[in-house]
């Protein structure tokens, strides 16, 4: 099997980047780290060695014109793969259009439940004993794309939004990594 090409996207400390490249071999390789802001994961990239790309998303007053810089940016890696990793925001038509199906999203909460930027606050504060992350292909909805493959977390009585996250994000890193080395990663596992 060829070696997949992936494009990780990423807003934050990249913690699921890192474990992405870290996991890269014979399925995929990673051949490109694009951000929307400056943020730790630049640096991630940096340090493996794999190429950066920031599109900058408060530098646009257009979104449209933003996702057309993304859709290039994208376009430009030819990526059999876009993972978007703790990448926050809302991807548009041209992104989607061009890409759509091949685009995994990984989310901190066991959708449908808990959609949005603040799942494990809202998963928290609604009380739940069990949580945990999905994989999920994007569509233009806001984590509504179709399901490929989940884990559980239980919430302890005493966690904090910071330490049940951080539970999370230990099952969804192997969870993002899973899911790239199986057969075919779009589809149901
Ligand atoms: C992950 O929990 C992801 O699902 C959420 O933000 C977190 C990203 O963590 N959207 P990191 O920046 O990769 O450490």
């Amino acid at each position: 099997m060829a070696s997949r090409r992936v494009v990780v996207m990423a807003s934050g400390t990249g913690s699921l980047a890192e474990a992405i490249i870290a996991a890269a071999g014979e399925a995929y390789e990673v051949v490109a780290l694009i951000v929307d802001r400056d943020c730790r994961a630049l640096e991630v990239a940096q340090v493996s060695g794999v190429a950066s790309v920031a599109v900058i998303y408060k530098e646009y007053a257009d979104r449209e014109q933003w996702n057309c810089d993304l859709r290039d940016a994208l376009r430009s890696f030819q990526p059999d793969y876009i993972v978007s990793a703790g990448f926050m925001r809302i991807l548009g038509a041209p992104v989607l259009e061009e890409f759509g199906g091949r685009i995994i999203n990984t989310h901190p909460a066991l959708l449908p439940a808990f959609k949005g930027a603040h799942a494990v606050r809202d998963a928290l504060e609604h009380g739940v004993r069990i949580t945990g992350s999905t994989v999920h292909v994007v569509d233009a909805g806001v984590d509504t794309g179709r399901i490929i493959a989940q884990v559980a977390v239980p919430v302890a009585l005493d966690d904090t939004e910071e330490s049940l996250h951080e539970r999370i994000k230990v099952q969804e890193r192997a969870l993002i990594v899973r899911v790239l080395n199986s057969s075919d990663p779009v589809a149901a596992q």
